[in-house]
């Protein structure tokens, strides 16, 4: 945060623009068709459509110019390329671990572990779910448990770490099912689906103590690991004067097996599993050639590989970090003081829009959050993600599941947007608050198995996508 002379304090880039991609912000009568053509799911919108992209900061982070630089040295060789040494000593030197398994991306890296770790019955407790995560898990006939404080789905909160994980809970839970049913512990930093929110190093140090008393594995999900050692930067009194170096490898020294998408973790495409425990790497190797590729590439290009190793050292600069957490803070905070419901404290990858409270006349079972994100394209040009029902999965019985929380989340990728543009992003929310009331429900007419979020098509319960489309017009004029 920058303070201004006579005016408020702002979170000033500090970094240029040195290459841009032109936007188009097209008027809301092709929004709408879009919308339609993408059955009202913002996965499938084409972004020729979109004018802000807050669907994900996976794999849209802006690299560096260093990291950009360093493809072009990309060592092409099937096996022992250099590239990937380079990766090795980067994840080495950062995350502290000697033994890396590369993998195409964040759930290729479940898919592993699931599969070495997990046997049916087993129980993986976590502080949350992630959507690919669960998915791995259920494949391989495992079940999960979560164990976030009572407060931690509380939308309107000053806890600074709510996605510490439950001692009590965690103690009983293990009691309850037998340690040797427990396939680990998986703490997930940042955690994503509750609105980006960290846990604490002091909570770790819990969680850690709990894992050796029942000789359990702890294994972290590092892909917002860089932002979640921010926060801890910021709110955790202890670690205040610590570099983010100490942080990231006090976390991480606490885990036996560190797992990430580089697609967030390192501004790049990619993932990897890590850990200094040999006998932990055996149990996985074989898997990487079977379904990545051999052991010095898993399924990446050698440039992307060189990306990495370079966005993996940048994770420690404080500046480049601090970016998305303070834009966001910035956006949740105005959001605040305009009486729109959103997640607080500010967390890490987006801003989180409260759906059920915004949406209050739309019942779950009409998915508030998968409603909002339709509405907010239509009006705005926006593209966020919706992270509520619609992103859960139905019991065995089929039965819809309920999410704890329905949340709209606009992401902020790193250093990808203007202040400007986020200012857009809250005008429009605005008007859309005012004519909440506009936004109907949605229901399925095609709904895929597996992961419906990502190809699920839906269709309005009503006119209301017209009917709101009309007023941002006569409120709006020429407008776009
Ligand atoms: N773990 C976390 C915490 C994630 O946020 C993600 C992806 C993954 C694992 C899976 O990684 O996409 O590389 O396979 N999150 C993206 C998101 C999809 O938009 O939040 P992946």
């Amino acid at each position: 945060m920058i303070k201004f002379y006579k005016t408020e304090s702002i979170p000033l880039e500090l970094h240029k623009t040195r290459v841009v991609q032109k936007l188009h912000l097209v008027p809301v009568e092709r929004r709408f068709e879009a919308i339609k053509e993408a059955g009202f799911n913002t996965f499938q919108l084409n972004t020729k459509d979109v004018f802000l992209d807050m669907l994900t900061d996976s794999g849209t982070n802006a690299m560096s110019d260093n990291q950009v630089a360093a493809m072009f040295q990309a060592d092409d060789a099937y096996a022992g390329s250099q590239s990937f040494f380079r990766l090795q000593k980067s994840v080495e030197d950062v995350l502290g671990k000697k033994y890396f398994l590369p993998v195409h991306q964040g759930r290729a890296a479940e898919n592993v572990i699931c599969r070495t770790f997990v046997k049916k019955g087993d129980v993986v407790i976590t502080n949350y779910h992630f959507t690919t995560f669960l998915a791995h898990l259920l494949e391989n006939q495992g079940s999960i448990a979560e164990l976030l404080s009572d407060d931690a789905l509380t939308i309107k909160s000053d806890n600074p770490f709510k996605g510490n994980m439950d001692i009590d809970k965690l103690i009983a839970c293990i009691e309850k099912n037998g340690k040797e049913n427990i396939a680990f512990i998986r703490m997930e930093a940042s955690t994503n689906l509750i609105g980006g929110q960290p846990f604490s190093i002091a909570n770790l140090m819990d969680v850690r103590r709990v894992a050796d008393k029942y000789g359990i594995m702890l294994v972290l999900d590092a892909s917002l690991l860089g932002e979640n050692a921010y926060l801890i930067k910021q709110r955790e009194k202890e670690w205040q004067e610590n570099t983010m170096a100490d942080i990231i490898k006090m976390m991480t020294n606490l885990a036996d097996l560190v797992y990430f998408s580089a697609r967030k973790l390192t501004s790049s495409r990619g993932g990897g599993i890590c850990t200094n425990r040999k006998e932990l790497y055996l149990k996985m190797e074989a898997l990487i050639p079977l379904f990545e590729g051999f052991l010095t590439y898993g399924g990446m290009s050698v440039r992307e590989i060189e990306a990495m190793a370079v966005g993996m050292y940048e994770t420690l600069d404080e500046t480049m970090i601090s970016q998305s957490p303070g834009f966001i803070k910035y956006f949740v905070e105005q959001l605040v003081a305009l009486g729109i419901p959103v997640v607080t404290p500010p967390g890490v990858l987006g801003c989180h829009i409260d759906a059920k409270a915004f949406c209050s006349h739309i019942p779950q079972t009409e998915y508030p959050a998968g409603c909002l994100a339709a509405a907010y394209f239509l009006i705005s040009g926006v593209r966020g993600m919706e992270r509520g029902t619609i992103s859960s999965v139905r019991d065995e019985n089929g039965n819809e599941i309920m999410a704890d929380v329905e949340l709209l989340r606009l992401a902020v990728p790193r250093r990808v947007f203007t202040l400007s543009q986020i200012k857009y992003a809250i005008d429009r929310l605005i008007w859309l608050y005012d004519n909440r009331e506009m936004i109907g429900g949605l229901k399925f007419v095609y709904e895929p198995p597996v992961l419906r979020f990502f190809m699920g098509q839906l269709e309005p319960v009503s006119d209301w996508p017209e009917k709101l489309m009309a007023k941002f017009r006569r409120d709006f004029k020429g407008s776009l």
